[in-house]
């Protein structure tokens, strides 16, 4: 048995948050905000829409998009690092019941802005070991809920939303997932950290004083990590599937910064027809950012069956990954 990427949704929250409006809340501007990172604006869950409520908007469209119905659902897995609660429940328990979906397998993984690759894996894994025949995988963040509108370096950056995906089973082998490579490093866990909250630093008054539940990014020294791990990432996979960069029909990397995507896209020597962009509308949503991009794609009717997919992620960990896939939705 195979496993195939069968469908993708997402969901974008209404509110747009600007740069005009950041440069009123810090000492930004938009000048420099789409200079450093080609991010005009983001888009911010409301007060009450929860990360599993976005999850469950994207999971909703993805389940009917791979024309199936809820009860053939048999596993839940939702990456992200602003879930509804920290530690219990998870979010993906909240999604698989607010979906209707229970009892089914469900759990959350914790790979930052790699979240959706590394869920990808895990559902590739279980699809085809046999354990499960249909798997929902989520990527949702509420990220306004962990950033620091003080901070000038990260809260220009993050934005909130969901996408998501049905990895199932098949028997037609050009339908297969071809190729998924994970990976990380917890040498660099201090450039992307969320500090407080955790037994490392309990939450106390003073956590909270010192603003450590917000997160902390060393963003000059992530970005020359990103550069190099991402590219070495794709000529691996590319190089061990015997994949030349040119017949990638959608290089889909995660959308933290268009000058990370250029170095990337430059030195597989892609067109800029094969590289889809959404930072500028979105910002980074972490794990939300691939299927977001991937829906934007989709629904602008650009993605079709049979066409081959190149993803890309690197996040907090730090972690990274990639995956072939041709498209395996109508
Ligand atoms: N507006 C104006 N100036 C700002 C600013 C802002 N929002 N944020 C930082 N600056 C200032 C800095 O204070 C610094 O000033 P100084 O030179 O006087 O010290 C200057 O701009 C340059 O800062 P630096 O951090 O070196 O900028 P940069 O070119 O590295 O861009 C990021 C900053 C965050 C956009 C960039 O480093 C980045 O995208 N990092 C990686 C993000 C990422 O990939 N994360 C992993 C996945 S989530």
């Amino acid at each position: 048995m195979y496993a195939s990427f069968k469908s993708i949704g997402a969901y974008i929250p209404e509110k747009v948050l600007t740069n005009e409006e950041l440069e009123k809340m810090v000492d930004t501007s938009d000048e420099w905000i789409i200079k450093r990172t080609g991010i005009k604006e983001r888009h911010i869950a409301d007060d009450s829409e929860l990360t599993s409520d976005m999850g469950v908007k994207a999971g909703e469209l993805a389940i009917k998009r791979a024309g199936l119905q809820k009860s053939d659902i048999d596993a839940v897995i939702c990456a992200t690092i602003s879930p509804d609660h920290f530690c219990m429940p998870s979010t993906a328990n909240l999604i698989s019941h607010k979906l209707g979906l229970n009892p089914v397998t469900s759990f959350d993984i914790s790979a930052a802005c790699t979240g959706f690759i590394y869920a990808l894996n895990i559902a590739k894994s279980f699809v085809e070991s046999g354990s499960f025949k249909n798997v929902l995988i989520v990527g949702a963040e509420k990220l306004s809920s962990i950033v620091d509108y003080t901070d000038r370096t990260t809260c220009i950056l993050f934005g909130d939303g969901a996408g998501a995906a049905v990895i199932g089973a098949t028997d037609k082998k050009e339908d297969a997932v071809i190729d998924v490579h994970t990976g990380a490093d917890g040498s660099y866990s201090d450039y992307l950290i969320t500090p407080g909250g955790g037994s490392a630093e309990p939450c106390s008054l003073e956590t909270i004083e010192n603003r450590r539940h917000y997160m902390k990014m060393q963003g000059n020294a992530t970005f020359k990590v990103a550069v190099k791990t991402l590219t070495k990432d794709v000529i691996d996979i590319l190089g061990k599937n015997e994949i030349d960069p040119k017949d990638i029909k959608h290089f889909i990397p995660h959308q933290a910064n268009y000058r990370i995507i250029k170095a990337v896209g430059d030195a597989l020597k892609l067109d800029s027809e094969q590289v889809v962009l959404t930072v500028h509308k979105y910002g980074n949503t972490s794990s939300a950012s691939i299927p977001m991009a991937m829906n934007d794609l989709y629904e602008s009717g650009k993605l079709k069956n049979g066409e081959l997919m190149l993803l890309d992620a690197f996040g907090g960990g730090l972690t990274w990954g990639s995956a072939l896939i041709p498209f395996a939705g109508k």
